[in-house]
């Protein structure tokens, strides 16, 4: 049996360096209070990436991982329920992101630093949010996740995997 939860680990590195790339991105746009076709081209395509990868990543979590988890060591007062309160934070603030976006697309030929300045602000919480959550993650499931999903605990992660293709 292949380790299930390498694929987890593997979903973070592909996810890092998008992340690094929108924040430069908006870093660049906000140093000249003006975000260029090339920024909002990036910004466009991280939203797409993260609305089909990441939303996949965090359901094959929700689906194959955490009910696992919790069938041992129960959800509240555990990292099961603040994985799955991560989880939902993240689409909520990627929706925010998404209407920021479009607001700048509106605007794009015109002045638009308040509208730059929302997507900065959606966007480097996102960024920062994320990137914690993932660091947590990998704690946990390198740890003490791993110990208490037992040898068929893992095959259980690994069965539930396969279904959802
Ligand atoms: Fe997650
Ligand atoms: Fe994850």
């Amino acid at each position: 049996m292949a380790d299930p939860l390498a694929a987890f680990f593997q979903d973070h590195e592909t996810i890092r360096p998008r992340l690094r790339a929108f924040e430069k991105a908006l870093d660049a746009a906000m140093n000249r209070e003006r975000a260029e076709a090339a920024e909002r081209t990036v910004f466009r395509e991280t939203l797409v990436f993260v609305r089909t990868a990441v939303f996949e990543h965090l359901r094959r979590e929700d689906r194959a991982l955490l009910p696992t988890l919790e069938a041992k060591i129960g959800r509240f007062g555990t990292l099961v329920n603040v994985i799955a309160y991560d989880h939902d934070e993240i689409r909520r603030e990627v929706g925010k992101l998404g209407e920021a976006i479009a607001a700048l697309e509106a605007k794009a030929d015109d002045p638009h630093r308040a509208e730059l300045r929302e997507v900065n602000r959606h966007g480097i919480f996102l960024v920062q949010y994320l990137g914690l959550h993932m660091a947590k993650e990998d704690a946990f499931l390198g740890g003490e996740a791993r110990i208490a999903l037992g040898e068929d605990g893992l095959r259980d992660v690994a069965r539930r995997l396969e279904e959802r293709g």
